[in-house]
């Protein structure tokens, strides 16, 4: 049996200067310290001297994910080579937003990539960077995963190596899967992936039979908006809580927590995220693709500085921004998820623990009882709004009046709104089931965040115009 918490492979010993028991103390002081004083750079290590272009090509066909569905598992050919060619033919028929590459046992599988949640797909090509607001993560999958596993094993015989690969990524996809499920289409359960995935880790990464922290059922799945990745160059602290601080790469690759087998593929992978942060830092917002009111916007300048400046900061050449979590009293959006992860929930406790947090460079997760108030850098691509996408437009985000209670959108044929600045949507007066974003639920609230009530709708307006400038 191994001890959950200390695997002396994983920790080097503290007398060669380590991340040992010793020094996780002087870490917690440090941080501490920091998050009290609120100066530096929470976020290590940033583009450490990465190539943007080979970081993209790494995310869009790389093995990060670590594991995966064979391809023989599914009656698909394997791909004669792994030049990009070859990958790109692969992807007309598995689409964008899945990787096709070999594991670590050799055997070509198919996954899921960072751009799943992080591009939109238009006319069959990848817009990466935007969070993909559309995904429908309310349905309950309904695979029986024993039965699953037994015709894969019948198929593949229990002795070949696809099958063990198969096998690799079925135990956690069996733990994960039916943990996941929104209540609301377009939300995205990612923490909560991670959360169910790692409850069936040892701290180095290995797979554990039993579970090592506990997930409440009876609580709401965490789930959120995902926000757009040309605004991280300018975060101190990631994630809407701003739990995440310490090394980029290893904040960056936590997916992996789906398939990565053990530190050593780990590091691995590690050290092809400089080229993703790089790439991640390269990114630049969105322009508005209409037309804009030039003077108006000017005067909304004015007023934006005024009310809005000291939490999203300025933009323009001479452009600052604040890097400011705002606690739950003050912001009163809906507090449910930054309760969940800093209250109710043991991942990030076992993430500290683990190699992410106990190996150098550390990356740490330190939930806070508040969000960050984020760059409204392309603010107007990003809808819906709030770190829950309870609102569905920017004109209602500055004003509550307008926020709708019960809304369904189109998921699948979205369309966009140039007047309100988001997503065209229906009000309606009873829920629909899933597509219906229910405000009344726990965690989806739409209050919060009035500081645009108080304002004449001529202020608004101008402040409205101004934002499609940034
Ligand atoms: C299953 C969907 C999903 C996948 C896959 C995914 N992400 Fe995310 N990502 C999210 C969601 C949702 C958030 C917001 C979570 C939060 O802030 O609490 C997020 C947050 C982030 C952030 C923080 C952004 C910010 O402004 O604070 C970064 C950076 C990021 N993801 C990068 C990646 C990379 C790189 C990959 C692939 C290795 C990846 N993500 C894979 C859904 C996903
Ligand atoms: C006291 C600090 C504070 C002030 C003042 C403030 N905001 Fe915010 N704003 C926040 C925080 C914090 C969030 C994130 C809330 C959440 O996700 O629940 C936010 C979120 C937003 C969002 C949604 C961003 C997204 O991508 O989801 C918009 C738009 C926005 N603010 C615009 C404004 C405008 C315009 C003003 C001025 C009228 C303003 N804010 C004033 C703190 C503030």
């Amino acid at each position: 049996m191994k001890n959950r918490f200390s695997n002396p492979s994983l920790f080097p010993s503290p007398s060669r200067g380590g991340s040992g028991r010793g020094s996780q103390c002087i870490l917690f002081i440090l941080f501490f310290f920091i998050s009290c004083s609120d100066s530096g750079d929470l976020i290590t290590n940033r583009s450490a001297g990465g190539d943007p272009a080979r970081g993209f090509e790494y995310l869009y066909y790389g093995d990060y994910i670590a594991a995966g569905t064979p391809l023989k598992a599914l009656g698909l050919p394997e791909p004669a080579d792994d030049d990009t060619a070859t990958l790109n033919a692969f992807k007309k028929t598995i689409g964008p937003t899945q990787n096709v590459f070999r594991d670590a046992n050799g055997v070509w599988v198919v996954s899921g990539s960072c751009f799943t949640c992080h591009a939109i797909v238009r006319d069959g090509k990848l817009e990466p960077g935007l969070g993909n607001p559309f995904a429908d993560w309310s349905q309950k999958n309904t695979t029986n995963f024993e039965e699953k596993r037994a015709k894969i094993a019948e198929f593949l015989g229990e002795s070949s190596i696809e099958y063990q690969s198969f096998f690799e990524s079925w135990r956690y996809q069996k733990a994960f899967v039916p943990k996941i499920v929104a209540e609301c289409a377009g939300l995205n359960p990612a923490f909560r992936i991670e959360e169910a995935a790692a409850a069936f880790r040892y701290p180095d990464l290995t797979y554990s039979e039993k579970s090592v922290l506990a997930i409440k059922d009876t609580l709401p799945v965490p789930v959120s908006d995902i926000p757009p990745l040309w605004n991280v160059k300018k975060k101190k602290r990631l994630y809407y809580n701003g739990q995440g601080t310490g090394d980029f790469r290893k904040l960056l690759m936590q997916a992996g927590m789906i398939g990565i087998r053990d530190t050593i593929e780990a590091k691995k992978i590690w050290q092809k995220f400089a080229d993703v942060a790089a790439w991640i830092e390269s990114l630049q917002a969105p322009k508005w693709p209409y037309v804009i009111d030039q003077e108006l916007a000017e005067v909304g300048k004015d007023y934006f500085e005024r009310e809005c400046r000291k939490c999203h900061g300025s933009y323009g050449w001479d452009g600052e921004y604040p890097n400011k979590i705002i606690p739950l009293k003050r912001i009163e959006t809906d507090p449910y998820y930054a309760e969940y992860w800093k209250t109710m929930s043991e991942f990030p406790k076992w993430f500290n623990q683990s190699w992410f947090g106990l190996s150098e460079p550390s990356a740490q997760l330190m939930p806070e009882e508040g969000y960050v108030a984020p760059p409204l850098d392309g603010v107007w691509a990003s809808a819906p709004y709030f770190h829950n996408g309870s609102v569905p437009n920017l004109a209602a985000a500055l004003n509550s009046s307008l926020r709708p209670k019960l809304w369904d959108r189109d998921l699948q044929h979205p369309e966009y709104d140039s007047i309100r600045v988001g997503w065209q949507y229906e009000k309606i007066a009873e829920p629909r089931g899933s597509s219906t974003y229910d405000t009344r639920r726990r965690g989806y609230s739409n209050q919060g965040h009035t500081f645009g009530d108080g304002l004449s709708e001529e202020e608004r307006r101008a402040i409205l115009e101004y934002l499609k400038t940034l």
